[in-house]
């Protein structure tokens, strides 16, 4: 049997404790809201380029993770190393790792009021660096420039996501983090989002998807991860979950 890449970087987290080749690593991330304990010691890789789906039922510490891997303020990362591209994300603040690359698209999208769709892109690219053009972002998203003079939060739902993916890709983006992109969503929207994330992908991103849509993730997924109340139970690729009703039933349930 040939180790794969994928294998190579499970070894190394485990045995070597500093990881030192996988592109993004978590290594035993520990978090706590005050007093509650929630992510409890959680490690995986994601290697540049892929995109891995972070799953597990409602409750299972899936936001708390994203959230811990962005460094904001709560959950409060207590132990473990997370490293994107030799950068040590556990010793950074928030805005830090954003300047570092890990954009957060959270579940509730926060576009900002007030602003118009166009203001909302400016003001991603307000500091460096600079990721996408506003011009490229339309062409992904036509919607988007159609509406650019529409303030924001007059966008349907579908429309707002495209905007908070927009706003990320604006940034100078090395590791996506999607919470829910498809929550709330028509089927139609949801398929146009995911043909985005697909060309996306095609470019290289590297993504965390976080979905209760599982099977959508999977689908758009290499690898997943599932996680069951803080600790993961599954690390390996989204084939296996696809193919496996025991795990999907148990951790998923679908
Ligand atoms: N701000 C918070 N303060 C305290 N507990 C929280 C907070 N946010 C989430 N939790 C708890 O953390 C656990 C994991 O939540 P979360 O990460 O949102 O799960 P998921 O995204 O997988 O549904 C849940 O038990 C939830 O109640
Ligand atoms: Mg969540």
């Amino acid at each position: 049997m040939t180790l794969t890449d994928a294998d190579f970087g499970r070894a190394s987290a485990s045995h070597l404790g500093r990881q030192e080749y996988a592109y993004f690593s978590a290594h035993e991330i520990h978090a706590y809201y005050g007093e509650s304990y929630i992510v409890q010691g959680v490690s995986f890789n994601v290697h540049e380029g892929e995109i891995l789906a972070l799953l597990g039922r409602n409750g299972a510490g899936k936001t708390s993770t994203l959230r811990t891997i962005a460094r904001v303020d709560s959950p409060a990362l207590t132990r473990g190393e997370i490293w994107l591209d030799h950068k040590p994300l556990h010793e950074m603040k928030s805005y830090q790792a954003a300047a570092n690359g890990v954009a957060l698209v959270p579940e509730d999208r926060r576009i900002i009021p007030g602003l118009t769709v166009e203001e909302n892109l400016q003001l991603a690219q307000i500091a460096p660096p600079h990721g996408w053009s506003i011009q490229r972002i339309y062409e992904l998203f036509p919607r988007l420039g159609e509406r650019r003079k529409q303030e924001g939060v007059t966008l349907s739902g579908g429309e707002q996501q495209m905007l908070a993916i927009g706003r990320a890709l604006a940034r100078d983006v090395k590791l996506l983090l999607l919470d829910e992109p498809y929550e709330g969503l028509a089927p139609v929207i949801v398929q146009e989002i995911e043909r985005t994330l697909v060309e996306i992908k095609a470019l290289g991103m590297t993504t965390i998807i976080v979905e209760q849509n599982a099977i959508a993730a999977l689908k758009l997924a290499d690898r997943a991860v599932i996680l069951d109340m803080g600790c993961v139970v599954f690390d390996g690729t989204a084939q296996e979950v696809l193919d496996n009703a025991e795990l999907r039933e148990e951790y998923l349930a679908i």
